[in-house]
């Protein structure tokens, strides 16, 4: 089965740079779209090498910003919104089919995703945790979950070495 997955990640008032830094990569690592940031824009400062893919992403204008939830969803009209979080009446990201176009929304690193947001999303999907530690991080769990809702794809790219290509 080839599901051609369309997907923009949304970050929803991350802090950390390095953390954007590292979904960035996996972003694009699994072919995203728009990458999107929620929150007061001024803040950010992508320097430095844990910024390396945020930039090239802000190079390609494929990274967007948005002041506050209500302007993405007005921006946003056809894609299902997906928030990740843990929640007692999500659904398990494991065993969940995502829709071939879709955002996936993420919280930040101390409060996560607000109940408010989440009741404007389609869908919320946790991640199944097995330890005692409370969460998972933010750059982690966005790595497991673009790696679930590709995980139907064929391989496209070709491996030489040890890299894709
Ligand atoms: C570190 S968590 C937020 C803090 C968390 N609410 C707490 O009280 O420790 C940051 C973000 O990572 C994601 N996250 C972490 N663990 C997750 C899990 N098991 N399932 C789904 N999302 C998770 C969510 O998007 C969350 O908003």
């Amino acid at each position: 089965m080839n599901r051609i997955m369309k997907f923009n990640t949304v970050l929803h008032e991350l802090r950390s740079a390095k953390n954007v830094g590292m979904i960035a990569r996996s972003h694009l690592s699994f072919g995203g779209n728009f990458l999107i940031l929620i929150g007061a824009k001024d803040k950010w400062n992508f320097k430095g090498g844990s910024s390396t893919y945020t930039r090239k992403i802000n190079e390609a204008e494929k990274l967007i910003f948005f002041n506050d939830f209500e302007s993405f969803l007005a921006w946003n009209k056809n894609a299902t919104n997906i928030a990740v979080e843990i929640s007692e009446h999500a659904k398990l990201s494991s065993e969940y089919k995502y829709p071939k176009n879709c955002n996936i929304i993420l919280g930040n690193e101390r409060t996560g995703l607000d109940h408010s947001i989440i009741e404007k999303c389609d869908q919320t999907v946790t991640i199944p945790q097995f330890g005692d530690i409370g969460s998972l991080n933010v750059a982690v769990s966005a790595s497991i979950v673009l790696y679930e809702l590709n995980k139907n794809r064929s391989q496209i790219s070709k491996i030489e070495g040890a890299k894709f290509i």
